[in-house]
């Protein structure tokens, strides 16, 4: 068992192509976990014991801001079992799979489902963290369960939809002291597929295709078209995706900043509140494309910061507040960002 663990664990390791944004920072220790039984021999192991954990998945949601001082767990655990029970297919797959990849091989296994959710970076572990959306669907609408090791426990659980408490670009992990690492997913996909098409920038993608019964390939195809126009390639370009969350006001705080600023992007989300496009509101302060070092604010996206190659995760937090600041002063809103800080 000891000497499984030593090959599994490495000193001294650099994140920088474990982390989508492409910066630098060095892990004091580095596991690939690509099993329940690795996981179990490294937590044992006498290096790791008591030291702090970070868990990775595709690195497409974090800013390393520092060197981590402690054992970085990179799960890498594969695997794709499905289930037809005549209503829908059940999906179990392995933390480690990558999220596109899963997208488009259901999809030419005739599993659709998930198509509005591709493209986007990532494992499929950490899709349920933040709650993946995109184009009018959640991963908690296509959610079954999922498995995790309880650190605290030393269990393995499984949590229903309920249990993970999604909610917009949240769920409970992100709330938990004492973290769980996902070990696998399980989706429910049914079998009766209708597309989702409301999202506009869907709606004048299929018209310009002139499609006007989609089927989920065309959905696939849409969505992987607007995404690779607005939204910068991580291989080429270093980002998170969005780096801020969309921030959510009232009803009372919405009219007085139309009144003022009657172009603003609002969408009604129910129950007197409202989703604003944080997007425009960066755009609105005259921030897009601005570049700081070789940290920028994306020049077709304003929600999306981007490391122009070299940036370190300071020099992108450091914009990253340049941008909080002008939002805040100008319409008296806190953006909160998406991706985690360490
Ligand atoms: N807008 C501007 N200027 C900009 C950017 C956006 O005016 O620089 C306006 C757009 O014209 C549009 C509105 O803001 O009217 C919303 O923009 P968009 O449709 O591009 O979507 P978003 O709200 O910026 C969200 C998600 C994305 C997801 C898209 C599509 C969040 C934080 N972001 O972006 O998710 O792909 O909708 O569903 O919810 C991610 O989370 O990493 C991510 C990329």
């Amino acid at each position: 068992m000891k000497v499984l663990a030593e090959r599994l664990i490495e000193r001294d390791v650099s994140l920088r192509p474990f982390n989508t944004f492409g910066v630098d920072a060095n892990a004091a220790l580095y596991a690939r976990i690509r099993s329940l039984e690795d996981l179990q021999r490294v937590l044992a192991d006498r290096r790791v014991l008591g030291m702090p954990l970070l868990i990775l998945g595709g690195g497409s949601n974090v800013l390393f801001t520092q060197d981590f001082d402690g054992c970085v767990l990179k799960v890498e655990i594969s695997g794709v079992q499905r289930a037809d029970d005549g209503v829908r297919w059940r999906v179990q797959v392995g933390a480690g799979e990558n999220w596109h990849a899963l997208v488009e091989r259901l999809l030419d296994d005739g599993v659709p489902g998930l198509e509005n959710l591709a493209l986007i970076p990532g494992s499929v572990g950490a899709a349920p963290i933040q709650n993946i959306g995109a184009y009018g669907v959640e991963l908690a609408e296509r959610f079954h369960s999922l498995q995790a090791w309880n650190f605290a426990t030393q269990t393995l659980q499984t949590l229903t939809a309920d249990e993970c408490r999604f909610g917009y670009r949240d769920s409970a992990f992100k709330h938990e002291t004492e973290p769980r690492l996902i070990v696998n997913v399980t989706f429910a996909l049914p079998r009766q597929w209708a597309p989702v098409v409301g999202y506009t920038d869907v709606e004048n993608e299929l018209r310009e295709r002139n499609i006007q019964q989609p089927r989920p390939r065309d959905v696939f195809d849409a969505v992987v078209s607007i995404r690779r126009r607005k939204l910068p390639d991580p291989a080429r370009v270093g980002n998170a995706g969005s780096f801020f969350k969309n921030p959510v006001i009232s009803r009372a705080q919405r009219s007085a900043l139309i009144e003022r600023h009657p172009s603003l992007v609002s969408y009604d989300i129910g129950g007197g509140r409202y989703k604003l496009a944080a997007g425009w509101l960066i755009d609105a302060c005259g921030l897009k494309g601005t570049v700081r070092g070789r940290a920028a604010v994306y020049d077709k996206q304003a929600l999306v910061l981007v490391n122009l190659g070299g940036a370190s995760g300071a020099d992108i937090l450091a914009l990253a507040r340049e941008v909080q600041e002008a939002v805040l002063a100008r319409f008296n809103i806190e953006l909160e960002p998406e991706p985690r800080i360490l």
